[in-house]
């Protein structure tokens, strides 16, 4: 029984990330954004983010959309925290879209690691922003593919990150907010709430591709962990 089990997902496995690639090679890209993220010193550096942040503001309720196996959700140090996720991990077995239209609560800090596509991550944003306390933060994971098939939606790798990155261009020197991405553990958006208005920038990036990413990557507001960490 277990044998086949593992087999099943080993046939998965090579169909989803060495099959599917194939149709869609039209997508191809050669170019590459070199992270090594899989480093044990950066794997899982989201945990120390956000722990950060949580304990400079003295965040008092977290909220996180996309638990999985709850190894943020676990570790993140807060009193009252609520986790969102349709299929496993924290607290509420909903979508995050679900959640939101019936929540009442406020919340400090809110990391969203939920579906990897750019129409979800920017509802989440919507909706995470409106349940967010001023100077209260929104941390963004996976916003760094470092090639087409990382960045490919729909999945067609192991290590997904989707389009999500293309938020961080409506985020970059965005007006009464603070917005920067880490480059640590698959791109970390960090987004402070100074204030109860929210002015994206007003640019087309529905359509744009892994190519734009690469091209325009450095006018983002880029800054190392270490300098995160430890100012
Ligand atoms: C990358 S995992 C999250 C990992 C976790 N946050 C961590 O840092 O280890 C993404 C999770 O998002 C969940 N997910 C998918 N669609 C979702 C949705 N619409 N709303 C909330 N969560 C969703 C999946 O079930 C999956 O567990």
């Amino acid at each position: 029984m277990k044998i086949m089990t593992i087999f099943k997902s080993r046939i998965l496995y090579i169909i989803n990330y060495f099959l599917k690639p194939l149709f869609y090679l039209h997508h191809y890209s050669s170019k590459k954004i070199n992270f090594d993220w899989e480093i044990s010193n950066i794997k899982n550096e989201r945990i120390n983010i956000l722990n950060k942040i949580s304990k400079e503001i003295s965040a008092k309720k977290y909220l996180e959309i996309g638990c999985d196996t709850d190894v943020v959700f676990n570790n993140v140090n807060c009193e009252h925290k609520v986790g969102v996720d349709p299929f496993k991990g924290g607290t509420i077995r909903d979508t995050s879209d679900n959640f939101f239209k019936i929540n009442q609560e406020k919340f400090d800090l809110i990391f969203i690691d939920g579906l990897h596509t750019f129409d979800q991550i920017l509802k989440d944003f919507h909706n995470s922003f409106k349940f967010l306390n001023n100077g209260g933060y929104i941390v963004m994971h996976d916003l760094i593919p470092r090639n087409w098939l990382e960045e490919h939606v729909p999945r067609i790798s192991n290590n997904w990150c989707g389009d999500v990155w293309k938020i961080s261009f409506l985020l970059n020197n965005i007006k009464y907010h603070d917005y920067s991405l880490i480059l640590t553990d698959f791109g970390l958006g960090v987004f402070r709430k100074n204030h109860d208005d929210l002015l994206l920038n007003n640019i087309d990036i529905q359509k744009e591709d892994f190519d734009f990413l690469y091209e325009n990557f450095t006018k983002l507001n880029l800054i190392k962990k270490e300098n995160f960490l430890n100012n």
